[in-house]
Formats: structure tokens, C-alpha cells, sequence
């Protein structure tokens, strides 16, 4: 049985990595999806790639007429949005005596205020037309604990954890379930550009942070974006209608809450 049969989604940041393994999960789950990124040329190759259930949307998460835009054309396309994924961030690094606030300010931008206010455009959808829907934010095992290069980065991932709580325990009461999921360390090119980071400040040799926190990981490995996917879907299906406000870890046993 499809689990998602007639659902249709938006995910942001979906042109690459695990929010294109959930725009495929969810289609191999009878979903239909709009792939939102900036990058609009990447999307669409993965939308023409995916088939008929996808369509690409072009959106700037740090532009609220650009997330409107995003909202209203995705509404248009499948008649109604049931599931958000707020996916689209960025990761930064330096050590505190050398963050700036240019850098402090796009990250908050992004990873915060992106995810809030496309939640919240999604969720006046949703309370107009009286879906009772499905959000999940990508928080991130940086938000359960700080790290010494990442205080930026970890700091969005814990407000992300704070905004599920706050959003989960407002928006239940018109049927929409807010949830987020917590990945631990994800190969793909997001990380491709922290091991850059670590290559800079620890002065290790490209792919060495890779393989240090890949063998650290509880259960022997990084993860791989379909790691996550079963979570995805268990979110958005019917079978977490009692789930609200949680953020679940999906990352190899790597934490504990
Ligand atoms: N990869 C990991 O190890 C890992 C671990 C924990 C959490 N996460 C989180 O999971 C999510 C996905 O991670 P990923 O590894 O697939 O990242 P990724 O960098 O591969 O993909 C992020 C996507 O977001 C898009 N994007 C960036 N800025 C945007 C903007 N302003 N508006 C719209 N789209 C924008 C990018 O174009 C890209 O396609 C992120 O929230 C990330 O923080 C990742």
C-alpha cells in the first residue's frame, strides 16, 4: 500500500542531496511533489528526472515574496499542499573570534528564518483550505550540542529544534502536526563543503574530517540521504497522526534525547 497516495508536498532545497531523496521517496509513495530551490535549473533536472509527479519551483527562502511565490504555485499546480519539508539550508564554520555578523546574519536567514516563514506561509494555506497537513523541519545533530567551529550553524539548528516545539504545540490545534527530523552526518555534497571547512581550520587533508566522523558513528558508517527517507514518510503518513512537536534523531545512534 502507497502510504502517501494523493498527498502532494513542497520541499525546499530539494534540487540535491536528502531533500531530493525525499521529493523520490515520497513520489515512490504515490505523493506529488514541487522540488523549491534556489538553484532552479538544478530542480528542474531532478523534476524532469522523477517524472510527471514532480515539478520544479523556483524559490529563495530569504525573500518572503519569493516564498509566497513558491506556496501559491505549488497550491496551484496539485490543488492543495499536504506536506511541508522544510529542508533548505546552509552550514557555515570559524572559529568565535573570527565570526561575522554577514555570515552570523545570511546563516540566520536561511536556516531560521526560512524555515519559519515558509512554515508559516504553508501553514495559512493549510488553515485556509482546511488540510489537515504534515510540516517537518530539518533540524540536525549541530542543534543538540554546541561544537567549537560550528556555533553559527549549530545555533540555527537549535532554534530549528525550538521553532518545531513552538509551531507543533500552536498549529495542532487546526490538525497540522509540525515535526522535525534530526540527521546525524549525511554524505553528499553538503558535506563535501564542511570537510572543506575542517580542511581549513584543523588543517586536515580534504576528505580526512570525512572519514574521522563517518568512523565514529555508532553504527559503523555516515549516513546516506535514503537513511532518512523511512522517517520522512513515517512523518507525513497517517501512522504519525499522534506525533507532535518531536524531533527524532535518524543518525547511526550518534545521539541521545
Ligand atoms: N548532510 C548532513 O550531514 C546533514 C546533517 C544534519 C542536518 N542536515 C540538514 O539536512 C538538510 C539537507 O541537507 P543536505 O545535506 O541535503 O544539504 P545540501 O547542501 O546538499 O542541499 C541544500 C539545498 O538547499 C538549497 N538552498 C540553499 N539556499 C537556499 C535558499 N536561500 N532558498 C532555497 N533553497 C536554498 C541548495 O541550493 C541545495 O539544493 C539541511 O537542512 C541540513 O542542514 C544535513
Amino acid at each position: 500500500m502507497m502510504r502517501l497516495q494523493g498527498k502532494s508536498a513542497l520541499i525546499t532545497g530539494a534540487a540535491r542531496g536528502i531533500g531530493l531523496a525525499f521529493a523520490r521517496a515520497y513520489v515512490a509513495e504515490g505523493a506529488r511533489v514541487a522540488l523549491a530551490d534556489i538553484d532552479i535549473a538544478r530542480a528542474r533536472r531532478a523534476a524532469q528526472d522523477i517524472g510527471d509527479a514532480a515539478i520544479a519551483v523556483e524559490m529563495d527562502v530569504t525573500r518572503q515574496q519569493s516564498i509566497d511565490d513558491a506556496v501559491a504555485r505549488t497550491a496551484a499546480a496539485f490543488g492543495r499542499i499536504d506536506i511541508l519539508i522544510n529542508n533548505a539550508a546552509v552550514f557555515t564554520a570559524a572559529p568565535i573570534v573570527e565570526i561575522t555578523r554577514e555570515d552570523f546574519a545570511r546563516t540566520f536567514d536561511i536556516n531560521v528564518a526560512g524555515a519559519l516563514f515558509t512554515l508559516q506561509a504553508v501553514a495559512r494555506h493549510m488553515i485556509a483550505a482546511g488540510v489537515k497537513g504534515r510540516i517537518i523541519n530539518m533540524a540536525s545533530q549541530a542543534g543538540r550540542r554546541g561544537e567549537p567551529l560550528v556555533a553559527v550553524y549549530c545555533a540555527t539548528k537549535a532554534a530549528v529544534i525550538s521553532l518545531t516545539q513552538s509551531a507543533g504545540l500552536d498549529l495542532i490545534r487546526h490538525g497540522i502536526n509540525v515535526n522535525a527530523i534530526s540527521p546525524g552526518v549525511v554524505d553528499g555534497e553538503h558535506w563535501d563543503g564542511v570537510d572543506a571547512f575542517f580542511a581549513k581550520y584543523e588543517g586536515k587533508a580534504p576528505g580526512q574530517k570525512k572519514a574521522e566522523v563517518g568512523a565514529a558513528v555508532p553504527f559503523g558508517r555516515m549516513g546516506v540521504a535514503e537513511d532518512l527517507t523511512g522517517m520522512a514518510v513515517f512523518l507525513a503518513s497517517d501512522e504519525a497522526r499522534y506525533v507532535v512537536a518531536q524531533t527524532y534523531n535518524v543518525d547511526g545512534g550518534q545521539w541521545m534525547s
